[in-house]
């Protein structure tokens, strides 16, 4: 009986683990809002029911597993069914070792922990019920600092300094106030660049309201941005427009030749695969730094193809919930809860996967929002190494 209820455990464990892998994977397109509920709709009731049926077709029936039965008295059927479905926690077991083995790639130095939730007005106009949530970090801001060095020749020796930040979702929670404290947070990090890497809003109506704080960021350094996939929701040109109208760069589908800090640097945009195709990799030029912004890290391989140095991304958002020794579980990336978020190398590419802001859903349990410092040095350059 111990032995049944193990593997009907088992099973609904791994039935479970498929389910999230196709929410993952369905995420990571270009798919309708629509559709996106639909598969959801799915998950939601295959979590739900399917350990219920394998409890009445296969624990409770005559001759069940939970009533002295083995395995062998099932059908094949069935047998096949929980055989697949329990193949599943072998997937769930590698992610598991994949993010213990992978806790190097979420090194940082904290500079400052913000724990804004004493203060009422960061909770918003409509202050949702997931702000009740035991241990939700949605209101805490950890800035931190992080470093790259990349592989290239001839570049200049000063470290470049660039302020990173994505995924801000702006929407009725966390408020305005939340999102004008994270942006007084990156002003303070003086960077020589700041770069957003898209999801800008989930109400159009606020767009207005925070133009002024991209704006003020320029009083320090120039910025440059692209968008996201739930820009792509709503009016992504006017969103484009009113960001830009501050003063910002568009980077989204250009490749730009840019001097930053007597930096050269050149800086392609992918908004793919929700808005336009990656732009067509700069030919190699004598740049100190090949820079590829693209909201989700799924385009790893376009850049290690196109022989950029260092990717932005955001768009996993750390997995927003963080469970003890398994990691994060849910990540909209056809790479899994591989990218999440955190430093990453894939070959001769860095990536930078922020976990981003906040979220449409503001809950995060273990999973901090964060702005970062990136500080790039070449190899060679042991500036940093020095101080
Ligand atoms: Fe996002």
């Amino acid at each position: 009986m111990l032995t049944g209820l193990l593997i009907l455990i088992l099973a609904s464990v791994g039935n479970a683990e498929w389910w999230v892998i196709l929410i993952n994977h369905r995420h990571a397109l270009r798919i309708t809002v629509t559709s996106a509920k639909k598969i959801r709709w799915l998950h939601d009731a295959a979590l739900v029911f399917t350990p219920i049926l394998f409890l009445i077709f296969a624990g409770l029936r005559t001759n069940g597993l939970l009533r002295g039965g083995t395995w062998s008295d099932l059908p094949v059927l069935l047998q096949l069914i929980l055989g697949f479905a329990i193949a599943g926690c072998l997937s769930l077991l590698w992610c598991m070792v994949q993010w213990q083995l992978q806790a190097p790639c979420r090194k940082r130095e904290v500079i400052k922990l913000c724990n804004f939730s004493a203060e009422s007005d960061v909770r918003g106009s409509k202050p949702s019920p997931f702000l009740k949530v035991p241990g939700n970090q949605i209101l805490k801001l950890e800035v931190n600092r992080k470093q790259i060095t990349v592989p290239r020749e001839g570049a200049a020796a000063d470290v470049l300094r660039i302020a990173h930040f994505s995924d801000l979702h702006v929407f009725n929670c966390p408020g305005l106030s939340y999102f004008d404290k994270t942006f007084e947070e990156l002003k303070e990090l003086t960077p020589d660049v700041f770069i957003f890497t898209g999801d800008t809003l989930d109400c159009p109506d606020l767009l207005e309201n925070i133009l002024p704080f991209f704006k003020e960021l320029l009083t320090v350094a120039p910025g440059y941005f692209i968008l996201g996939n739930h820009d792509a929701l709503f009016d992504q040109e006017a969103i484009r427009a009113g960001i830009v109208s501050t003063g910002w760069t568009n980077a989204g589908g250009l490749v730009l030749e840019t001097d930053i800090a007597g930096h050269s640097i050149v800086m392609a945009g992918s908004e793919a695969p929700w808005i336009g195709e990656n732009p067509t990799p700069p030919a190699d030029g004598n740049h100190g730094l090949r820079l590829l912004l693209s909201h989700t890290p799924d385009q790893r391989d376009y850049a290690v193809k196109g022989n950029y140095d260092l990717m932005l991304s955001g768009h996993n958002h750390g997995g927003q919930i963080v469970l003890p020794f398994i990691g994060p579980v849910y990540s909209p990336s056809r790479f899994g809860v591989r990218y999440a978020g955190g430093l990453f190398q894939h070959g001769h590419l860095h990536m930078h996967v922020s976990r981003g802001v906040a979220s449409k859903d503001p809950l995060r349990i273990n999973c901090l929002p964060e702005i970062s410092l990136l500080e790039i040095q070449w190899a060679g350059n042991s500036q940093l190494d020095e101080s």
